[in-house]
């Protein structure tokens, strides 16, 4: 389990992978949306659906582990106000790595077609399902800018803590035992 001086390599390897994963995806997301329509275009739409769909799956199994670990106890006293706002940033990013591949799901099967993780189908096309598409559709775009906001927010506090605080909650994130 997670302690306050050291987190589980558990912790560690979920929290980074992830972190990659939906700043790789938000990334690819955003210029696959600018991108004309083409052949080349359903090829990467494809790539991006199946690296989601196994975002999803990890990000289940990371909020179980969240649950049962609690979140990381703070190593240096703040104001009332920014613990609350830790809180509602880390929950903000925990929900978005559920909701935003779900929302990318009930985009691709609302709009009538499958969705499959690198060949292997997953969904079937079912036809077209009009608010599951739509719901999809103003999720997935509404998410992702709630996800950059929330990831802006986030890395500032870990780098004001890093670089000005110089308290050790980056090198715990690293792994590192801390007193
Ligand atoms: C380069 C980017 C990032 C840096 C430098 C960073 C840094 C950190 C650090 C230092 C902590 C520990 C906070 C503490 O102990 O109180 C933390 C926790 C956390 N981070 Fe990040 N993070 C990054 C990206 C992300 C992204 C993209 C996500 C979500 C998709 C994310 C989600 C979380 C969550 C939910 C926690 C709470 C602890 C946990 O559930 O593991 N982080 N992050
Ligand atoms: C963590 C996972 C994911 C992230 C962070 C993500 C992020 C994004 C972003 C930011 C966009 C641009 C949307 C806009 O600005 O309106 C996008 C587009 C899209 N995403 Fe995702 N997505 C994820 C997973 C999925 C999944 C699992 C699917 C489907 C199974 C999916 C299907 C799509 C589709 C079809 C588009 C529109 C591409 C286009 O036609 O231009 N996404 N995604």
């Amino acid at each position: 389990m997670d302690s306050r001086a050291q987190l589980t390599k558990t912790t560690v390897f979920l929290h980074w992978i992830i972190a990659l994963a939906i700043i790789g995806s938000l990334g690819f997301g955003l210029y696959l949306e600018d991108l004309p329509g083409s052949p080349d275009k359903g090829a990467l739409i494809g790539i991006h659906k199946s690296i989601g769909v196994l975002i999803l799956v990890v990000a289940l199994y990371r909020i179980y582990w969240r649950i049962r670990n609690g979140f990381p106890q703070r190593l240096t006293p703040v104001a009332d106000w920014q613990e609350k706002a830790a809180t509602l940033v880390h929950l903000i990013l925990l929900a978005g790595t559920v909701l935003m591949p779900i929302s990318g799901i009930f985009m691709s099967v609302g709009g009538g077609h499958s969705v499959a993780v690198f060949g292997l189908e997953v969904i079937p096309a079912q036809g077209e399902i009009e608010w599951m598409g739509d719901l999809g559709h103003l999720l997935h775009g509404l998410g992702g800018k709630i996800m950059i906001a929330a990831i802006l927010l986030h890395v500032a506090a870990a780098v004001k803590l890093w670089l000005f605080t110089k308290d050790s909650t980056m090198q715990r994130m690293l792994g590192r035992k801390v007193s």
